[in-house]
């Protein structure tokens, strides 16, 4: 039996979910075992689809009721994975999953985090900077946006011609390489 599973919270394109999920498809461990969306437009749940994931679309006012915190318990969720998710998690959800909420962030925290600090915005800010490297940060989710303890920090190069859009690729890959490995390590755990 799988003892590890997995709820994946995502807001748009969901290639972090996608690079999750193949990661983990025939593993005899890990089970991704549903898909969350705050937007009902948002691509991955044509990824959620295409590996037969439930998905679930949700409002603000429900993520913030109970009846949702209980649900995600009462599915035994082990962890859940925030990958490309944009919303701030409600305290008692927080609570209710010590330790077992995670995030990745397309920068090196603390630097180029906080509220708004999301997506291209970063790598804007990054490039603004004219910082020279950059890089990606696997955290545990509390309270606040980008603070809780780091778990993982990868860094690449930023190159005097990057665009927002060449710096976001160079993150993308480093993230899909390395997430589904440190969640890996993290349900070994379990
Ligand atoms: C990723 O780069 C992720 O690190 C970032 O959004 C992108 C989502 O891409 N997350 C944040 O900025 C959270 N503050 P994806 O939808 O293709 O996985």
């Amino acid at each position: 039996m799988k003892n590890c599973k997995l709820a994946l919270f995502a807001s748009g394109n969901g290639s972090n979910a996608e690079a999750i999920i193949k990661y983990f498809l025939a593993d005899k461990h890990v089970e991704v075992a549903a898909v969350y969306t705050n937007n009902k437009n948002a691509f991955v749940l044509q990824r959620a689809h295409r590996y037969g994931l439930a998905a679930t679309v949700f409002t603000k006012e429900e993520f913030h009721a109970p009846a949702f915190t209980r649900q995600l318990q009462q599915q035994g969720f082990d962890m859940l994975v925030l990958a490309g998710f944009m919303w701030l998690v409600p305290p008692a959800l927080v609570a209710a999953f010590p330790d077992k909420i995670i995030n990745i962030h397309p920068a090196l925290l603390p630097a180029y985090g906080g509220k708004g600090m999301y997506g291209h915005f970063v790598h804007e800010a990054v490039i603004r900077n004219k910082e020279k490297k950059s890089g990606i940060t696997i955290h545990y989710v509390n309270e606040q946006y980008d603070r809780g303890d780091i778990l993982f920090q990868a860094e690449c190069p930023v190159l005097p011609d990057d665009t927002p859009d060449t710096l976001a690729r160079r993150i993308h890959h480093l993230e899909h390489h390395h997430y589904p490995r440190v969640i890996a390590g993290l349900c070994r755990k379990i």
